[in-house]
């Protein structure tokens, strides 16, 4: 029992200020005295509470950890309800507009904005890991030629672990910080090998004369010409989507992360770990859904059917809704400032963009919408400008992934350091039978009985 946990003598109790949960077991009578800290209580504080000495004690029951606090971080704030995300305490509005992506992965990693010195030297550093090993190709062309660019991105940062075999040593703090140097830098070389792979094209090498994001758009798309010519337009508004990607606290991949690095292997099959939760699209996957699900409703005119087909439970609104927050995503108001933009770089029409428009409009009018909390989330936007920059539809989650390895990485870290450092490994409530016996083969009859 924990000093904060305690059954009271004469089953009152013991309040000792105003932070405490005082709980009365019903089936005892017994009162318990909690402490309650940053509005939360501990769940191993229940455990006290017993029907007998040997009863195993209350559990808390929590699916999908909807209210569950897993871990303390200091990396991302979010305020749902007013749709306010902080990265270090810097909103993003800040961030997308001054900072770069690196600055920002630095941030998350390190927690303060680095000095000029310390900027382009983490610049120099990622710029100079930013090839792979000439076996990675090979392991590419044993895809199929049509497999997921995703789905090959996730198998080669796996795979990454077993050429340097040195970042197992997760104690080490310049094996932690050269892993995620190498992350961030080798994950754009991946990404574009796993398009180029795709599309049958020759792999394009790093080129460390451009930015970060440059590099990238020179890897997926340069062909003949001796140097890419980039427009910087596309390239600010790739670098912002880094930006608004690259931390979201204890979301769907950065938990799969926490709970694979928690057994302590290496960051880079943690990481994998990461692309596999993202990959799905009620995560990273959504960016793909929301096209799709554009494409499929077409025209603005048939926007009020597909609306009701979401109403009446046939489907979801991809691209909307979130866990936490209960507003309009702040991620989603920035990218849409850019979609304009990046049309008008690409010279393109996207007959999509007044479909989304429409959608967009007419659910934030309907009340099973608001009644609900459901605004647009990051995803919405995004596969817009994705296609207007010609990144093919199965790659769009792969670019989420870009973004998001500085917060895996940072929040990975941040578990490394934890004081409270403990394997993830949940409870359950059993529901299935006990006490059965091994039935021999001629003795089954097929219905499990
Ligand atoms: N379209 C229609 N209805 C929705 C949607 C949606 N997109 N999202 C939630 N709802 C409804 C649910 O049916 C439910 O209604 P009910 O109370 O009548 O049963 C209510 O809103 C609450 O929804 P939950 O599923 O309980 O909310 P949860 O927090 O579990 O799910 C999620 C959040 C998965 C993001 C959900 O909103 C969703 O599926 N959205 C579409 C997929 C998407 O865009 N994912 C990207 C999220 S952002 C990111 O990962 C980067």
């Amino acid at each position: 029992m924990t000093d904060k946990a305690q059954a009271t003598e004469d089953g009152q109790a013991q309040t000792d200020g105003a932070e405490s949960l005082t709980v009365t077991d019903n089936r005892t009578g017994e009162t318990y005295e909690m402490e309650i800290t940053d509005g939360t209580v501990r769940a191993m504080d229940f455990r006290e509470i017993k029907v007998s000495d040997d009863d195993f004690g209350l559990m808390t029951y929590d699916p999908g950890y909807s209210n569950t606090a897993s871990c303390r971080s200091a990396i991302t704030y979010i305020d749902g309800e007013n749709g306010v995300l902080e990265h270090r305490g810097i909103p993003i509005e800040q961030l997308a507009e001054n900072s770069t992506f690196l600055e920002v992965s630095y941030l998350l990693l390190y927690g303060h904005l680095p000095t000029e010195d310390e900027l382009n030297q983490w610049i120099y550093e990622i710029t100079h890991h930013t090839y792979v090993h000439e076996n990675i190709k090979d392991f590419m062309s044993g895809f199929r030629h049509d497999a997921n660019p995703m789905g090959m991105t996730l198998a080669s940062v796996g795979a990454l672990s077993t050429f340097y075999p040195e970042a197992m040593d997760v104690k080490d703090e310049y094996q932690r910080h050269v892993s995620a140097v190498r992350l961030i830098a080798k994950m754009p070389t991946l990404a574009a090998f796993a398009y180029r792979r795709s599309l049958g094209l020759p792999y394009v090498y790093p080129d460390n004369d451009l930015t970060y994001t440059g590099n990238f758009l020179s890897m997926l798309f340069k062909m003949a010409e001796p140097s890419y010519v980039l427009d910087p337009r596309i390239e600010k508004a790739l670098d912002v989507l880094f930006i608004l990607h690259a931390d979201h606290e204890q979301n769907c991949s950065a938990a799969a992360v926490r709970v694979v690095g928690s057994s302590l292997p290496d960051p880079f099959s943690a990481v994998a770990a990461g692309c596999a939760g993202l990959y799905g699209p009620l995560h990273g996957g959504a960016n793909v859904a929301v096209l799709k699900m554009l494409q499929r409703i077409g025209s603005t005119d048939n926007v009020p059917d597909f609306l009701q087909g979401v109403k009446d439970g046939n489907e979801r609104l991809m691209g909307f809704g979130h866990r936490v927050y209960k507003n309009y995503d702040p991620r989603a108001k920035i990218i849409r400032g850019h979609v304009d933009e990046v049309l008008e770089a690409t010279s393109k029409e996207s007959p999509l963009l007044d479909v989304a428009i429409e959608l967009e409009n007419r659910a934030l009018d309907d009340e099973y919408f608001t009644s609900r909390k459901l605004y647009p989330n990051v995803d919405y936007w995004s596969g817009i400008i994705y296609e207007a920059m010609n990144i093919p539809l199965d790659a769009f989650t792969v670019m989420f992934a870009i973004g998001r390895t500085p917060g895996w990485m940072a929040q990975w870290l941040e578990l490394m350091n934890d004081e409270e450092f403990k394997i993830a490994r949940p409870r359950q409530i059993y529901t299935g039978p006990r006490e059965a016996d091994y039935v021999p083969m001629n003795e089954r009859n097929g219905s499990g009985s």
